[in-house]
């Protein structure tokens, strides 16, 4: 086991490159399956979700190889439509593998998926997108079956816009004759990366970043050399970083208009923030003010994947923030450790108050889940004296190691092995 030492007080100060989405790689790996060729992903991240989902497309009867920060994967091979059980357990970006495998060998089996801990995950919008796509679903026991004999192009509606059951279905319908229309879908900038990367391999899907996208389905794709977007929600990490600390940091690769939502709130702390094409420059005020209300919602509302980031920032801000997280329930574990830390927090159901403090005091914690695990490196940034942050593998499941970025920006963060 592996944890990050942080001795806090280091002002981040500096330049750094973003790294591209582990959100757009996962559903692209996945859907580097309904390829006849190779593909290759360029700067594909160095984290662990993306080497699972790798593992898992080999046990499938595919190659993979990462290699200089390429991803290549011959889909030739595909074979298996039972994904394994283990490693299905421990990413739940495998639901995705449903929608291409069936494309492909129109069957595919798969165990209930894990992944974070951030409280239930239903996979029924997914199950719901497939069965309208005319698969036949029989679960038994954890396990799910689906038979795509009579598969059909359709029309999907998801009652709420989930971001994995969009893709799932983009994916099963790309290679199915005919259109299919998914209405109420989501419009995260990941769905709109995959679309290109289907359509850079001959697919024909338009649409996506709106509530419906049009899938006429092709004969077949070929394989292609792709680059992932730039992470959202790792370059709005490291801007937190530097408005936690006072320090002030320049950002480049990255996509401005995706972080919107994030640098809003930042300038409502007093953060003076500057935005370029691909560039985004913060420099942090002396004391950070309280935000009145961060709530959490689909995009283009502020992703739930930067509230805990967010959470932790706030500690230290003068003032009340209120934060409402309302698209996973039971993604506040984060609160517990922090208040260790010395934060004042208090959580009502979904909803976080925090009191700001003027300083947080390092201590021994863990990180639960890997948008937690980085809130908790930021608080450790900012506060005093020396913090363990237990469990970084959970963090390195999507920061391509955060702590070389971060020491390269100033902080003083080791990796260390733990008993
Ligand atoms: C994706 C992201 C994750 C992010 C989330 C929301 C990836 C690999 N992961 O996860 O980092 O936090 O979007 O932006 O891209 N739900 C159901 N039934 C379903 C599916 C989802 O009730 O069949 C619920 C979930 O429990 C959750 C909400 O819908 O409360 C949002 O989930 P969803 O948009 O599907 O997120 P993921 O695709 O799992």
């Amino acid at each position: 086991m592996e944890g990050f030492q942080v001795m806090g007080g280091e002002k981040i100060k500096g330049e750094a490159k973003a790294q591209r989405a582990k959100n757009a790689v996962l559903p692209i790996l996945a859907a580097a399956l309904l390829a006849d060729g190779d593909t290759v992903i360029r700067q594909c991240p160095d984290i662990r979700d993306a080497h699972a989902m790798a593992e898992i497309l080999q046990k499938l009867g595919c190659a993979c190889v990462y290699a200089d920060g390429e991803m290549r994967i011959s889909s030739q091979g595909l074979k298996n439509w039972v994904m394994p059980d283990d490693l299905s357990k421990q990413i739940r970006s495998s639901i995705f593998l449903l929608g291409p495998i069936l494309g492909r060998l129109r069957r595919a089996t798969v165990t209930y998926p894990g992944g974070c801990e951030i409280g239930l995950r239903p996979i029924d919008l997914h199950l719901k997108g497939l069965k309208a796509l005319g698969v036949k679903i029989l679960e038994e026991g954890g396990v799910i079956r689906c038979d795509g004999g009579s598969m059909r192009a359709g029309d999907v509606y998801f009652d709420y816009p989930s971001v994995g059951a969009t893709e799932n279905v983009i994916m099963a319908a790309a290679l199915l004759p005919g259109l299919t229309t998914v209405h109420n879908a989501a419009r995260e900038p990941e769905i709109v990366d995959l679309q290109d990367f289907i359509n850079a391999m001959g697919g024909r899907v338009r649409g996506a970043g709106t509530q419906v996208i049009e899938i006429e389905g092709v004969n077949a794709l070929r394989g292609c050399v792709y680059t992932p977007i730039p992470d959202r929600i790792a370059a709005g990490t490291l801007l937190c970083a530097a408005a936690v600390t006072g320090g002030e940091i320049c950002l480049r690769g990255v996509h401005p208009w995706d972080l919107i939502p994030v640098c809003d709130k930042l300038r409502e702390m007093g953060c003076r923030i500057h935005e370029e094409k691909e560039k985004i420059a913060l420099w942090a005020p002396r004391r950070l003010k309280a935000f009145s209300r961060l709530q959490t919602q689909p995009h283009p509302g502020f992703p739930t994947d930067m509230q805990a980031q967010m959470l932790a920032v706030s500690c230290v801000a003068e003032g009340t923030s209120v934060i409402v997280e309302n698209v996973f329930e039971n993604r506040l574990s984060h609160v517990a450790d922090l208040c260790r830390m010395g934060a004042d927090i208090r959580v009502n159901g979904c909803t976080a108050v925090v009191q700001g403090v003027e300083k947080l005091n390092g201590a021994k914690v863990a990180a639960r889940d890997l948008r937690g695990g980085a809130a908790l490196v930021l608080a450790a940034l900012a506060a005093q004296g020396e913090t363990l942050v237990e469990r970084a593998a959970l963090i390195d499941r999507g920061y391509d190691h955060l702590e070389r970025t971060l020491s390269f920006l100033g902080a003083r963060i080791l990796r260390v092995k733990l008993l």
